[in-house]
């Protein structure tokens, strides 16, 4: 195994070590509600657009970015300002902010990949513990946590 210490800039080693943590999928919260929300995200496959851990960059042609956003980061300030956004990118596919946007709702309409509206499939149960789940990740506390 080379040792990379000396080639990698400051903050890159604990990038790829944060990014290691994120696809081997073995950081899980410790409290039940957010483990709750991480299990559903697993099963519902969020992770399959957002990335590993919600880490963003799977490809999105037509879409604002270019690829899906992801859980944490500025993307994730940018089109989650509060807990009602959260909800309503969950549960009816788009925020209300960017729905009602006469340009960004275009661009959303019409992009590659869509987020699928999962509010009529979840109880308002599960819809709570995706949130708690999804803000644990924009967080980031997992990054420092360490591998079981
Ligand atoms: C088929 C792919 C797909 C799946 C599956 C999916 N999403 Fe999305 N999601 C998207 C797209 C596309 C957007 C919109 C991004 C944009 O407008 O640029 C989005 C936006 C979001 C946003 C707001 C923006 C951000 O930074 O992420 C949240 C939060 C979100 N999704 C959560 C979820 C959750 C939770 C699940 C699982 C229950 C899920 N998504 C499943 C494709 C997907």
């Amino acid at each position: 195994m080379p040792a990379y210490e000396p080639y990698l800039k400051s903050g890159e080693l604990e990038d790829l070590v944060a990014y290691l943590k994120a696809i081997s999928g073995l950081q899980f919260p410790e409290d039940e509600r957010s483990a709750e929300g991480m299990q559903l995200a697993y099963e519902l496959g969020c992770f399959r657009c957002h990335g590993p851990m919600g880490s963003g960059g799977v490809a999105n042609p037509g879409s604002l970015k270019g690829y899906v956003p992801g859980f944490w980061g500025p993307d994730y300030a940018e089109l989650v300002e509060n807990d009602e956004e959260l909800r309503q990118w969950i549960t009816d596919g788009v925020s209300r902010r960017l729905g009602e946007h006469p340009i960004a709702s275009r661009i959303i309409a019409g992009q590659a990949l869509k987020m699928p509206a999962y509010g009529a499939f979840l109880e308002e149960q599960e819809i709570e513990s995706l949130m708690i789940a999804v803000k644990w990740l924009a967080e980031g506390k997992w990054r420092s946590m360490k591998v079981p």
